[in-house]
């Protein structure tokens, strides 16, 4: 039995993989994970962002929902994500559709991150174009001085958690000459999780 058939449950068998990356020397970012949206035309993009919880409907992630990716996903749901541990050679990938996490949840993240950060998820237009550095430089500081009595920083509108809800994931462990250990588990109709290996 391999790392994985740990668990027939792709939520668990999730968790010990990250538990293990988290405790992996050498991985600065265990929770880093590309994320690929596509426009409604079907172009991909793609970038990598943090996992900030799992709950049990899928991954969760947050950023600013005027930013080139959460104009793709509102015109197109449907997106992956893909995380590699490089030192424990194990990639785990997923695709599905997303939906906005609700108010109250990107609330009460936003109301965990620093007061920089607070700000400057207050200031930047994240993917619009900026002229000059000292202009985003000097919206900072303005914004800084806004907020000096303010607290707690209220979290804005634009921006806010995502989750992706899965419909497919697969582990995937490297092994000698290529011949890589693959599994993949699908969501059947009624919500369970089956399961099949792949050739390499
Ligand atoms: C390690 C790492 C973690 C990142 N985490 C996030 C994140 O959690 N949220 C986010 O909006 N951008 C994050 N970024 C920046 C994105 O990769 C990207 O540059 C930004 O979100 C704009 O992407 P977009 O123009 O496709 O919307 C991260 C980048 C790196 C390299």
């Amino acid at each position: 039995m391999t790392d994985l058939f740990t668990s027939d449950n792709p939520w668990e068998l999730f968790g010990l993989w990250l538990t293990l990356a988290k405790a992996t020397p050498g991985i600065s970012e265990p929770t880093a994970m590309t994320l690929a949206t596509a426009s409604p035309q079907g172009a991909p993009s793609a970038r990598i962002v943090l996992l900030k919880d799992i709950d049990d409907r899928g991954f969760v992630f947050y950023t600013n929902y005027a930013s080139r990716k959460s104009r793709e996903l509102m015109e197109n749901p449907q997106a992956a994500l893909c995380f590699y541990w490089m030192p424990l050679d194990r990639q785990v990938r997923m695709v599905g559709t997303v939906e906005p996490v609700s108010t109250e949840m990107s609330d009460a993240y936003f109301a965990t991150r620093g007061r920089e950060k607070q700000i400057g998820a207050w200031t930047s237009k994240q993917s619009r174009p900026l002229e000059t550095r000292e202009q985003f430089e000097q919206e900072l500081h303005a914004n800084t001085l806004k907020f000096e009595s303010v607290d707690p920083i209220p979290r804005p509108e634009h921006w806010g958690g995502w989750r992706l809800v899965p419909t497919e994931i697969e582990f995937w462990i490297q092994q000698p000459y290529r011949l890589h250990e693959r599994r993949v588990f699908t969501r059947e109709a009624g919500g369970t999780w089956t399961s099949v290996m792949l050739y390499p």
